[in-house]
């Protein structure tokens, strides 16, 4: 499939970190990532429950369609839904990441793996996206361990404690912006969309 690169892409999100990111990763193909906020501020998404991150972003954009796709002006959506998955515990937080993280937070999961040996887990982003004429669905991953000591003070959620596997010692709290969107799930889900779409000019 070939379209034309997108000058802009509305990021349906309120995590500013999430927007920070993207528009990082983004800005080196000279696509412009804004929050839908910009132009649309009265968005009502129910919360979708699902069982992984994809059919939640997935259900996320249908809703947000429905509520602005006039105002997109033919332009891009997309929307991610992403979470932290811990092998030794059977995959949790996972769909439950944000609200594990605002209730027992880092010291919570770091708690629970204590006595563990594996401390091996991993990122997943699902990010689902409207070009204008269909939706479509990628997903990265950033595989890592746990770190029981909290390190750094950038990035948001769990990344105090996580280290990536294909970084050094340091956490993703401890990188620079551009350190850790090099390694991210994030990263590697918008270079999926990228590529799905197999633009001409690139
Ligand atoms: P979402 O906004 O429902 O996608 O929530 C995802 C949750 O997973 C966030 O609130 C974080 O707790 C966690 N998470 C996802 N991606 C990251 C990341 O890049 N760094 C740290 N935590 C993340």
């Amino acid at each position: 499939m070939h379209r034309e690169k997108p000058e802009l892409i509305f990021f349906h999100t309120g995590n500013e970190h999430k927007l920070d990111e993207a528009s990082q990763v983004m800005s080196e193909l000279q696509i412009k990532i804004r929050s839908l906020k910009d132009i649309s501020s009265s968005i009502s998404v129910v919360e979708p429950q699902g069982e992984n991150c994809a059919q939640i972003a997935h259900s996320k954009i249908m809703q947000v369609l429905d509520s602005v796709e006039d105002e997109l002006n033919g332009n891009w959506l997309m929307v991610e839904d992403s979470g932290l998955f811990i092998d030794a515990l059977g995959g949790f937080p996972g769909v439950y990441s944000s609200y594990v993280h605002s209730t027992v937070g880092n010291e919570g999961i770091v708690k629970l793996l204590e006595e563990s040996k594996d401390k091996s887990a991993r990122y997943i982003s699902s990010i689902s996206f409207w070009d204008g004429e269909r939706i479509h669905s990628v997903q990265g991953h950033c595989k890592g361990r746990i770190s029981l000591e909290s390190r750094g003070d950038s990035g948001f959620g769990y990344d105090p404690i996580f280290i990536p596997e294909a970084g050094d010692d340091r956490t993703f709290s401890e990188m620079t912006l551009l350190e850790k969107t090099a390694l991210s799930h994030r990263t590697m889900a918008l270079k999926m969309m990228v590529e799905k779409l197999n633009f001409p000019s690139m």
